[in-house]
């Protein structure tokens, strides 16, 4: 038997739905016997919050845990919701709403459920494909069925700035149209910008409105959308766009096709706090991400204004340039009760303990951030870049790196090489999803779906309780569920061997999905 025929056989059991299905698995559950079919008008769920004996039940839990919990109690007379906020019976409706997805008829059962980690996220890389507002609801409704809580949107880099900023109209009637509907057209062609106006032009951008409407769409399901505003490197678009403050080359002329920001000119400076000053108006969130990774700094190296900076403050080296602008906007945010968020990079340079660092090349960055008193979001590559390929390359669309199939990513646990004593600056994990291979909206599914699923049971379920093959099994079913609700997955039925096993040939026949 092939493995995809007893993988599709394993789905068409499913002829009810119960709490060992769902995704994530819930911390603890019991099945008993009887179904429950839900009105589809909702009328026999009831929400309870903050009874004592709830309040009792998650007294040990930490804060964001406790804030997240439920039980949930599904009787063939409908279903109880128990929980100490809005946002913790939200969740337990989501758990609800995937059993339902999966079949109509729901087992009785009682799930007692929170999460492992504050922070459970994707990043959608909306400069290098533009994919706009709808796509991102529906990914926000993905999220929420998966109880995940954070979309990070990389909005600016050279490829195109996606957010209208009032103060310069220039980000948004010129650099977020480009020639060159796919980033490496566009890099073949020499990184050309038009305007909206060109029948040639490929982009667009968030209007205040649409940002609007995507917070208040995210807060109704309780996730947060952390903004990224990137500096000072993947900002050539800024430099084109106005490029008064771009670096200044031994010829005394701008240097607009300049990757990073002159550190040097107090425009940049200006130019950064306003546009923050907007972002903040929008955002009504904690975390504001910075950006801070792969800047090239090698116009900093002539440019006149730079040499200036080093000069005024006794830097003997380009790369404190980075790190005097980090501060400078760290602490800018910080005045207005924000806190930063930056690529691991920004720990080399000298930074505040408040600011949280996000590591992204492997873990070394967000284990040594962690032991300096950060807080640290784990997003290493080596695990959860969701635009590396997903299973054999000759099988799949071009995609980044090595293979990173969805067992390689459930394998990952975010305290992996943590000392116990930081494991509390670990605050969670994120999916990166970048797109410059990923000019479409169905491409972005396939590569989210299904490894965003493992992010989300990384994030939320006891790692003593995560089992490949189990979840492997759930995903089928899953897939299957998200396929029918207009999401276009990955074919895991027909994943091969390698990916699924790490291994070419079964030599063990006992091992059959
Ligand atoms: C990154 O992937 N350059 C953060
Ligand atoms: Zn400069």
């Amino acid at each position: 038997m092939s493995v995809a025929c007893a993988a599709v056989s394993i789905c068409c059991l499913s002829a009810y739905s119960s709490p060992d299905k769902i995704i994530p698995r819930p911390v603890e559950y019991s099945v008993s016997e009887g179904f429950c079919n839900l009105r589809p008008d909702g009328s026999d769920i009831k929400v309870y919050l903050g009874t004592r004996d709830f309040v009792h039940r998650v007294k040990d839990l930490p804060d964001f845990a406790r804030e997240e919990a439920y039980e949930l109690i599904v009787s063939s007379k409908g279903v109880k919701i128990y929980a100490m906020t809005e946002e913790g019976a939200f969740r337990a409706s989501q758990a609800l709403e995937m059993m339902r997805l999966i079949d109509r008829d729901i087992r009785c059962c009682t799930v007692f459920d929170y999460p492992r980690f504050r922070h459970r996220g994707i990043m959608l890389d909306e400069s290098r494909s533009f994919k706009g507002k709808d796509f991102v609801k529906k990914q926000i409704d993905a999220l929420a069925l998966l109880r995940m809580n954070v979309m990070h949107l990389h909005l600016t880099d050279a490829a195109g700035w996606r957010l209208q900023i009032d103060a310069y109209p220039n980000l948004t009637d010129h650099v977020a149209w480009r020639k060159g509907e796919t980033y490496h057209e566009w890099e073949a062609l020499g990184y050309p910008f038009t305007d909206a106006q060109d029948p040639e032009a490929y982009g667009g951008f968030y209007t205040k409105d649409d940002i609007r409407e995507i917070v208040a769409y995210a807060a109704e399901r309780h996730i947060d959308i952390i903004p990224e505003i990137e500096m000072p490197g993947h900002s050539m678009e800024v430099n084109r766009a106005y490029p008064e403050i771009a670096c200044v080359g031994e010829d005394g002329k701008p240097r607009p096709f300049s990757w990073d920001l002159c550190v040097g000119n107090d425009g940049t400076l200006r130019f950064l706090e306003t546009v923050l000053e907007e972002v903040i108006e929008l955002f009504p969130y904690r975390y504001i991400h910075i950006g801070g990774d792969e800047a090239v700094k090698k116009d900093w190296e002539v440019c006149v204004n730079c040499h200036k900076r080093m000069q005024a403050e006794g830097m003997t080296h380009k790369n404190e340039l980075q790190g005097y602008l980090v501060r400078h906007i760290e602490k800018f945010l910080r005045e207005r009760g924000k806190t930063v968020i930056g690529w691991d990079e920004i720990v080399e340079t000298g930074l505040p303990e408040q600011a949280v660092v996000m590591s992204w090349r492997g873990t070394p960055g967000g284990i040594r951030a962690a032991s300096e008193g950060h807080d640290v979001i784990m997003s290493p590559n080596s695990y959860v870049y969701l635009d590396y390929y997903q299973d054999l390359i000759r099988k799949e669309p071009k995609a980044v790196g090595h293979m990173q199939s969805l067992r390689h990513v459930y394998k990952y646990d975010p305290l992996e090489g943590i000392a116990p004593e930081y494991h509390h600056h670990i605050l969670g994990l994120q999916g990166n999803l970048w797109c410059e291979l990923i000019p479409y909206a169905a491409h972005a599914e396939y590569m989210l779906y299904p490894r965003a699923f493992a992010v989300a049971e990384i994030g939320w379920t006891p790692q003593e309780e995560r089992e490949f093959f189990d979840f492997r099994e759930r995903c089928l079913t899953l897939v299957t569920v998200f396929r029918s609700m207009g999401y276009n997955t990955f074919d895991l039925f027909n994943e091969s061997l390698k990916a699924q096993t790490g291994r070419l040939r079964f030599d063990n026949p006992s091992f059959i999905l």
